[in-house]
Parts: C-alpha cells; structure tokens; sequence
C-alpha cells in the first residue's frame, strides 16, 4: 500500500468517528458530507482518486470539521491492514465503518472471465469483510456499528445473469451483515442500506414508471436518510433496508 495520507485535522479532540470505503465520490463522498453534517469525523478511504478525495476533506475541514483521506485498495490485505493502522495512530478511534464499495459492471455470465470474477468479489464481498476484521476491535471500544452498502432486493434468492458475480458479493454481504449483527451483540451493531436504481445509475431503465413501483429514481439523500436513521436506531441489528421505492420486489 502507499503509505499516503492526507490529514486535514481542525480539531484534536475527536469524538466520533467514520470510515467510508471509496468516499470519494458518487454515494461514498455523499455520505461522508452527511456524516460529517451529523457531527461525525470522517475518514475518506479511496484507491486512485486522491485528488478527489483530498479536495473533500479539505472542503470539510473547511467548515470547521474533521476529515482524513486515505488510499487503501480494500480488495488488499495488507493495505487494509495499514489502513486501520494508520486510524489507530491517527485518530484512535472508530465508530462507524460504512462498506460502500461496490463494483458493478454488467456482463452477460456467459462472457464472465474467472479474473472478472475474482475481481469483483475480492472488492466488493472479501474487501468488506476484511474491513470489518480490522473495525471490530476499535468498534467494540466506543460501541459503535457497521453499514454495508447493498443492492436491493438481494434478500431474494434470484438469477442476475448480467451482473451474477456481483449480486453474489451483495448477497454473500447481506449473509456476512447477519452473522456478524448476531457474533458482535450487544457492542457492535451491523446492518445493511441497498439502494435500487440511484439517479447516477450507470444503467437506469428508460421506463422507470414501469421499473419502480414508486415512479421515480433514488436520490443520494434517499440513502443518506436510511444511514441517518441506523445511527441512531440503538434496537436494530441485523437489518436490510431496501432504499429502493419498490425495485425488484417481484424479482428481477
Ligand atoms: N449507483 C447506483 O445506482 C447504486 C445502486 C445500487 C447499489 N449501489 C451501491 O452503492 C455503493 C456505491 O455505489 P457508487 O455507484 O456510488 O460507487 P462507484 O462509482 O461504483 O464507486 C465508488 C468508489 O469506490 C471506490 N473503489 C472501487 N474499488 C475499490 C477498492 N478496491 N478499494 C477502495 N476503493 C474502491 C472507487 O474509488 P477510486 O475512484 O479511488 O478508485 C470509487 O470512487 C456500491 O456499494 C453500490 O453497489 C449503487
């Protein structure tokens, strides 16, 4: 891993404390501007965007508050391991981890190369997990949780040939958010947020009257409403909330 960090402390003394994985940009960056309105300080993991990743936590620090950018590919052991390394030096604390990366790019299976796949579920599903491993014992200290970043309607048992390998990841993700809720109890919460088709979805249907029974798109807020109400939602564990506005609850 590149050792790199780029720290835009304002403030040394940190009370809580967030992870975003590949919060750069699209959702993550989103999510860690809402966290950071929350009160949390965040940390801005990504793998090749540093220039964007530093231009938001020093847009952050901007206002007044804490943020930390960090290269680590989550897909890697050994820079997650020095990821959490660097948090342990840095700001010695973890509260929230949230799993946002998620690779999608759709391609019929029949085409899928056992590379492709490796490389989806060494990010998305193995890249979580291992952030989780390195999380726990930072999360069992402030009592913190985690959120995993999912796809909705995984809780379905369905086929997804133009993207199998990455609703297997989503759904090995949600199986690994259950366990770990029930092995981390009662100090660490884990839950998952899927959102459907988002506005900067890659591949929005044309019809999306059709497509989403609620007739429209997600919104990055959407997401950020359903992490909002998690972080404070001291009873639940163990949850998949669909932030979809219907999307593929009759399959796919
Ligand atoms: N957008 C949607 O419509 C939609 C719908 C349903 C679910 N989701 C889920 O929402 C989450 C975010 O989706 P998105 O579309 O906003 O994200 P995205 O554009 O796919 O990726 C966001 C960031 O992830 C980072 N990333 C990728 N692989 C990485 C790795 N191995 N290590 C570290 N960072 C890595 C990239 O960082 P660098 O640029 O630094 O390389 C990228 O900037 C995903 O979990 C996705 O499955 C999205």
């Amino acid at each position: 891993m590149s050792a790199r960090n780029s720290s835009t402390a304002v403030d040394s003394t940190l009370s809580r404390i967030a992870l975003v994985t590949g919060g750069s940009k699209r959702l993550g960056r989103h999510l860690a501007l809402a966290l950071s309105k929350a009160g949390y300080g965040v940390i801005i993991n990504y793998r090749s965007s540093q220039k964007q990743a530093e231009k938001l936590a020093e847009n952050i620090a901007k206002r007044g508050r804490y943020a930390r950018a960090v290269r680590a590919d989550v897909s890697d052991k050994v820079d997650v391991a020095t990821m959490f390394a660097s948090i342990e030096q840095h700001e010695a604390r973890l509260d929230l981890l949230i799993n946002n990366v998620g690779n999608y790019e759709p391609e019929h299976l029949r085409h899928v190369t056992p590379e492709d796949w490796d490389e989806c579920i060494q990010a998305n599903l193995n890249g979580s997990f291992y952030c989780c491993y390195h999380a726990r014992p930072l999360l069992e200290k402030t009592r913190g949780q985690i959120i995993n970043i999912g796809y909705a309607g995984v809780d379905a048992l369905v086929a997804n040939p133009w993207a199998t390998a990455y609703q297997v990841s989503k759904t090995g993700l949600l199986v690994l958010t259950k366990s770990l809720a029930e092995a981390l109890a009662p100090e660490v919460r884990v839950n998952m947020v899927s959102p459907g088709q988002l506005e900067n979805s890659i591949d929005l249907p044309d019809d999306l009257q059709r497509a989403i029974p609620l007739h429209r798109a997600g919104t990055l807020n959407d997401v950020a409403g359903a992490v909002e109400y998690l972080l404070e939602a001291d009873y639940v564990t163990g949850v998949n909330i669909d932030v979809a506005g219907g999307y593929r609850l009759g399959g796919n």
